[in-house]
């Protein structure tokens, strides 16, 4: 990408959404003011109340679950950093998910989503689509692209994908599948949670939709859950935001959405020193004895670093490692470390790290997990921006337990 559009990115992250002179601010705030009010007096008994003339662009508002100034204005630049038309802020990741799959399904429809998804999504396709709704589903492998061709069927609707996955980093090729979407006449949506807006924009790669969860890189302080869905298609985006205001009654709280907008404010910085901090993890980990497989994009071991360079422009900051020994040996070295949180999520400044078998994965099924390769000693590592040099130190003092631990690594 040029460097132009960079700084223009920077820019938009600090400024898209604020209007210090907007309708009804009298005191010119150059931060957008949390707006708690559930509702909005009305000028007169003469108002058009019907939905589409309330128009929060004129500075209208009527009721906080329709719209709210302060996430109105964190749409905007929500929209604006994805490169999309319309943003819909949600309380969760997994409400902006559910209700763009709701608002895009019917029973008897068909949905193709790939095999490695964070886990709450595959059990809410699996639970709440097929099970209560009658939709079928078909998971693949989206490093495929054939095999998520081959699933594609007359009754398809949908193609859904993460990338990179949770927790094995794997890519699938984003214009690659838009194409496919296109040919068939199906709805293509991107969940971009890990590498974030500064990192990728699915739009502009074909996609049709893009969901994140705000709770990670986006907010980026692990202080808030929320999430948010961006697309440029307009009967979809009023479908979502029907769905979003009337039938699901979903929206990221004022409070909330101040913490999202004050968050991106900073997004390209911290992504950037997410990613130096990832990659020197990632080869010290790499290099390490102890460590069989390293899964970051930005590795050149890594299978698909070839597409993760043609479609991001970085790598993010999460990665996977396998460590050499027994699910004994993996609990001895998460409970050593210091400076990485054993904690679920990632996104934030703080570094976490986690076990997916016994944690995030752990409702999955075994036979499902190994099926996408989260063994037992799998780890997940979320590098924050902290000194790098303290957490390679951290994961030093790990591994130095292990070779006291009573089971020790087996070569
Ligand atoms: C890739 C991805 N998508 C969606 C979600 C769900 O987001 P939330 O926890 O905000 O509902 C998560 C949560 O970990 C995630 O990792």
């Amino acid at each position: 990408m040029e460097q132009e559009d960079r700084a223009a990115f920077e820019t938009r992250a600090v400024t898209a959404g604020e209007e210090p002179f907007r309708v009804g601010s009298e005191a010119g705030d150059v931060t957008t003011p949390i707006h708690l009010s559930s509702t909005f007096a009305l000028p007169g008994l003469d108002t058009d109340l019907s939905l589409e003339d309330v128009d929060p662009d004129r500075g209208e508002f009527l009721y906080s679950r329709l719209s709210n100034p302060t996430r109105h204005a964190l749409e905007k630049r929500l929209a604006s950093l994805e490169g999309g038309e319309h943003a819909m802020a949600f309380s969760s990741g997994t409400a902006a998910i559910f209700t763009t799959l709701l608002s895009s399904v019917e029973p008897g429809d068909h949905l193709v989503a790939g095999d490695d998804l964070y886990a709450g999504t595959r059990r809410m396709l699996e639970s709440v689509f097929r099970d209560r709704l009658d939709v079928d589903v078909t998971f693949v492998d989206g490093g495929d692209t054939e095999a998520v061709e081959t699933a594609v069927t007359d009754e398809t609707v949908v193609i859904w994908m993460e990338t990179p996955t949770n927790p094995r980093m794997t890519l699938c090729d984003v214009a690659a599948i838009a194409e496919i979407a296109e040919s068939y006449d199906v709805l293509f949506g991107v969940d971009n949670t890990f590498a974030s807006s500064y990192f990728q924009r699915p739009l502009e790669l074909g996609a049709d939709v893009v969901a994140h969860s705000t709770t990670k890189y986006l907010n980026g302080h692990s202080d808030s859950i929320g999430g948010a869905v961006v697309t440029s298609d307009d009967d979809l985006a009023e479908e979502i935001g029907f769905q979003q205001q009337v039938g699901v009654g979903d929206m990221l709280a004022p409070f909330d959405s101040y913490l999202v907008l004050r968050g991106l404010k900073t997004l390209p910085m911290r992504m950037r020193q997410h990613e130096g901090n990832a990659m020197a993890v990632a080869e010290f980990l790499e290099s390490h004895d102890a460590v069989t497989d390293v899964y970051y994009p930005g590795l050149e071991s890594h299978p698909q670093h070839d597409l993760a360079a043609r479609q991001m422009e970085g790598y993010g900051g999460i990665l996977s490692f396998e460590l050499d020994g027994e699910l004994e040996d993996a609990k001895r070295f998460l409970e050593t470390l210091e400076e990485f949180t054993l904690a679920v999520s990632v996104g934030g400044v703080e570094s976490l790290i986690e076990l997916p078998a016994a944690m995030t994965h752990e409702p999955l099924p075994r036979e499902e997990r190994e099926a996408v390769g989260i063994t037992d000693t799998l780890i997940r590592v979320s590098v924050g921006v902290e000194s790098v040099d303290d957490l390679l130190a951290d994961l030093e003092s790990g591994f130095a337990a292990l070779d006291t631990a009573p089971v020790a690594a087996n070569d």
